[in-house]
């Protein structure tokens, strides 16, 4: 493990790790500034900033930068690595294929296999339809379920991330409280009928259950997260069993975005844990194996909006990729050892436990704000004791000297800050993950910013 040097007079931790981790990470700095010049988007730049660290490669629950320094991986690919980063059954199964070839504009038998493995997900699920990514699997969920409705305007919940396309990037705008939301569009570019098409509520309050039987005449669904990822709670259960039952009182289609939830939680997802069917189902991430991957999911009645665009209920759904072979070899291959060993959820979420509890118990002792939120194998710190109020709050300047001790000692927080267990980390790896948190808390407040 990489150690944060002594302090010397003058200086903060935080500089001194800022200066440890420039030191070492010189290959990625260049990397930093050459892809500056050409590629353009926050995502692609990778990392915590400053500084940045580009990946090498990567196995297990480790990964190794551009410089040979190895890190304890923590984000997993943004949740969909649950078997840890190149697990021999994916790929093998990705060799296999490869061999056989890649074709796109025929299909070959493995969707099928595929398919029918989602089926076992979810009681709910008796047809599907594969695309690439959860966005374009939450854009077509919203677009039949428009079709079906008649009606244009969905409801969906603060802090929810539902993907990269329009509908999915509303949300609540500065001076929001769960009283009075303030919907705007992440970013410009959004026409206005769009927020407009939106009626934005608040997560698990008895206010969002009221104001969908007030909408109801103009709603085409509820688009719920079952388990929100930026702030994971587990006490969800009472909340989707009421959004259940108020939908099929008022006869609503209830989508669940299962795309982080899915196959995370447990095999059957948030469906399965909280024991709460959807209406159709998204799925992304974990089912792809590690490649790009979206799935709706659904009731049959509902899902013939996909067979025909010409028919009644209808809509247009295609993409040159979707269902590509490559994806579905290594999702079926993870599924089929997902379903065959259950122990792994027990397990991984037994690990984000521990952290929690260990890390909360030494915050409060301590009089240290920071808690661990956590839903199974999905966690997060969190510096702030409230979802909304915007993307500035108190604790963001020791948050982010926080997320830089952990680096340079040696565990990768990635910038959106969730975290993931998976079945290549061990009961050391979270030892480990403790022993940082601790150690980086008090070099923050050393410096005075806790
Ligand atoms: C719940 C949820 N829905 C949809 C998406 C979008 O998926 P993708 O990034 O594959 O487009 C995400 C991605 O993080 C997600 O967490």
């Amino acid at each position: 493990m990489a150690q944060t040097a002594l302090k010397h007079p003058g200086t903060s931790h935080l500089e001194e790790a800022q200066q440890a981790l420039r030191a070492r990470t010189r290959r990625s700095q260049q990397m930093a500034s050459d892809r500056a010049e050409v590629i353009n988007g926050a995502m692609a730049a990778s990392g915590i900033a400053p500084p940045p660290i580009f990946v090498a490669k990567n196995q297990g629950a480790m990964f190794e930068d551009l410089d040979g320094n190895t890190y304890l991986d923590t984000c997993m690919g943004f949740g969909v690595h649950i078997l840890g980063h190149r697990p021999p059954s994916v790929e093998s199964a990705l060799r296999d294929q490869l061999t056989k070839g890649w074709h796109y504009s025929l299909r070959g038998e493995d969707q099928l296999a595929f398919a029918n493995m989602i089926l076992t997900a979810s009681p709910a699920n008796e047809r599907v339809v594969l695309a690439n990514t959860g966005t374009e699997a939450t854009l077509y969920a919203i677009r039949a379920a428009r079709a079906l409705s008649g009606r244009t305007k969905i409801a969906l919940f603060d802090i929810s991330y539902h993907g990269a396309h329009d509908t999915a990037l509303i949300w609540p705008g500065p001076g929001s409280t769960a009283e009075q939301l303030a919907p705007m569009t992440l970013g410009h570019g959004i026409p206005d009928c769009v927020v407009s098409d939106v009626l934005l509520l608040p997560y698990r309050s008895p206010r969002a259950l009221e104001q969908i039987a007030e909408h109801a005449h103009e709603l085409a669904a509820v688009l719920v997260e079952p388990v929100q990822g930026s702030w994971p709670e587990a006490e969800v259960g009472e909340f989707l069993q009421a959004l259940r039952s108020l939908c099929d009182d008022l006869g609503l289609i209830l989508i669940f975005d299962e795309v982080l939830t899915g196959f995370r939680l447990d095999f059957g997802g948030a469906q399965k844990r909280y024991g709460v069917e959807a209406d159709l189902t998204t799925y992304g991430k974990i089912a792809g194996g590690g490649l790009p991957i979206g799935v709706v999911a659904g009731r049959a009645n509902l899902m013939a909006a996909f067979s025909d665009f010409t028919g009644p209920h209808g809509i247009f759904f295609g993409g040159t990729f979707s269902g590509n072979p490559m994806s579905v070899a290594a999702g079926l291959a993870a599924l089929q050892t997902l379903r065959a060993d259950p122990e792994i959820y027990r397990r991984i979420g037994r690990l984000a436990d521990r952290v929690r509890d260990e890390f909360n118990t030494f915050c409060v002792g301590q009089g240290y704000p920071p808690r661990i939120k956590s839903c199974g194998s999905m966690w997060q710190v969190f510096f702030r004791d409230e979802p909304l109020g915007g993307f500035d709050y108190a604790g963001k300047e020791a948050e982010g000297a926080f997320y830089l001790h952990c680096l340079n000692m040696g565990v990768f927080i990635h910038a959106t800050h969730r975290c993931f267990f998976s079945a290549a980390h061990t009961e050391a790896d979270a030892d480990r993950v403790i022993a940082v948190f601790k150690a980086a808390l008090e070099l923050v407040r050393e410096d005075g910013l806790l």
